[in-house]
C-alpha cells in the first residue's frame, strides 16, 4: 500500500516539476487533489481496508496530500513569477527614445518671404500700405503718367472687368503709391505687398497672378543715392553681406530716371551658373525717382519734394532665396515641396 503511494508521489512530483504554465499546474491539482482526484479516491478506499490499517493509511494519504499541495503551490508561484517577468519584458518601454514629433504645418515660403521683407523695411521706418486688387485705369495707369497708347494698357496684357468700364485687376502694386500719396502728406515711407494680375502665359517664371512688394519714400532732398543705399541694405539683410546689387538704366512712365536692379546670383556668387543663365545676375524688378508728373497728379509740389519708388517680384525673391527653379511649385500645394522650407 505505502509502495503504491511512493510510486504515485514520484510520478506526481516529476509531472509537477515539468509543468510549463500555471494552467498545467491547475490541471494536475485537479487530477490529484480534485473531488474525483487520485488522492480523494484513495481516501475513499480506506473503508475497504482492515480496520487496523485504516488510521495509518489515512494519515499517510493526508501527509502525501500536504506534500503535493506544497509542490503545486511552489511550482505555481515559480511559473507566475516567470510569466509576469516575460509579460514585463514584452511590454518593455524605452522611455529614453526620442519622441515622435507630431506633424505640424508652417508658413508657406511666400508668406515667409513677405514676413522677412516687411520686417526689414519696418526696421527702416516703413509702414505697410495696401489697396484693392480691383482698381481703375486712373490709379493703375493715368496717375502713374502712363500714356493713353502705352502697350501695357492693351487687353492682351491687362485683365479688364467685364461691364465695368475703366475697372481692371491691377497689373502692379504701383497703384498703392497713388492711393497713399492721395491720402497722406510727405514725408512718407511705405511698402505695399500684394497680388497683381497680368495676361501672361503660364511657364516656369510666369503666372497670371503673382505678388509684388512696392516701396515708396517721399521727402525733401531724397536722391538716387538713397534709393541705391536702401535696396543694397535690403539685399544684404535678406541674402547676406556677400550679395552685390546692380542697377541698369531703364524706362518706366512713373519714374525718372528709371532703373532695373539685379542681385548677384547667390548660387554661383556671380561666376555664372544654370540658375542665373550664366549671367551671374538675377533680375528683381524696377525702381527709380518718382516722376514730377506723378507728384503733380497727386497734388504734391515736385519742386519741394522728391522721392524714390521700387517694385519687387515676391515670387522671384522667394525663388532666389530658396533656390526654386519653377514658380509653379509655389502654387501646387505639394506637401513634399512645402515641407522643405
Ligand atoms: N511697377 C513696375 C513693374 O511692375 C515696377 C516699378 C515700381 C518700377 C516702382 C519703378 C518704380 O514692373
Amino acid at each position: 500500500m505505502s509502495e503504491q503511494l511512493t510510486v504515485l508521489e514520484t510520478a506526481a512530483a516529476a509531472r509537477i516539476a515539468a509543468c510549463a504554465q500555471a494552467a498545467d499546474v491547475e490541471q494536475l491539482r485537479i487530477e490529484y487533489l480534485g473531488r474525483k482526484g487520485a488522492l480523494t479516491e484513495l481516501l475513499k478506499s480506506v473503508s475497504s481496508l482492515p480496520a487496523a490499517q485504516r488510521p495509518a493509511f489515512g494519515a499517510a494519504v493526508n501527509a502525501l496530500k500536504g506534500r503535493l499541495t506544497a509542490l503545486l503551490d511552489q511550482r505555481r508561484a515559480a511559473l507566475s513569477g516567470a510569466e509576469s517577468a516575460r509579460a514585463l519584458e514584452a511590454e518593455r518601454l524605452d522611455v529614453s527614445l526620442p519622441g515622435r514629433a507630431p506633424f505640424a504645418g508652417h508658413r508657406h515660403p511666400l508668406s515667409q518671404v513677405f514676413a522677412e521683407i516687411t520686417d526689414i523695411f519696418h526696421g527702416l521706418g516703413y509702414t505697410v500700405a495696401g489697396g484693392p486688387d480691383v482698381d481703375d485705369e486712373w490709379h493703375n495707369f493715368d496717375a502713374l503718367n502712363t500714356p493713353a497708347d502705352h502697350p501695357a494698357r492693351n487687353v492682351q496684357d491687362t485683365f479688364y472687368i467685364k461691364d465695368r468700364p475703366g475697372q481692371l485687376l491691377r497689373t502692379h502694386t504701383s497703384t498703392v503709391q497713388i492711393r497713399t500719396m492721395m491720402a497722406q502728406r510727405p514725408p512718407l515711407r511705405i511698402i505695399a505687398p500684394g497680388r497683381c494680375y497680368r495676361r501672361d502665359a503660364i511657364d516656369a517664371s510666369h503666372l497670371p497672378v503673382f505678388h509684388q512688394c512696392e516701396g515708396l519714400y517721399v521727402d525733401r532732398g531724397v536722391t538716387l543715392a538713397d534709393l541705391k543705399a536702401t535696396l543694397t541694405y535690403f539685399a544684404h539683410q535678406l541674402l547676406g553681406p556677400k550679395v552685390r546689387i546692380r542697377f541698369r538704366p531703364h524706362f518706366f512712365p512713373f519714374t525718372e530716371p528709371s532703373v532695373e536692379y539685379d542681385f548677384s546670383c547667390i548660387f554661383c556668387g556671380g561666376a555664372g551658373c544654370r540658375v542665373c543663365k550664366q549671367s551671374g545676375w538675377l533680375e528683381i524688378s524696377g525702381a527709380g525717382m518718382v516722376d514730377p508728373n506723378v507728384f503733380r497728379n497727386v497734388g504734391y509740389d515736385p519742386e519741394a519734394y522728391s522721392g524714390f519708388a521700387w517694385g519687387m517680384g515676391v515670387e522671384r525673391v522667394a525663388m532666389l532665396k530658396y533656390g526654386i527653379n519653377d514658380i509653379r511649385l509655389l502654387y501646387q500645394g505639394d506637401v513634399r515641396f512645402l515641407e522643405q522650407f
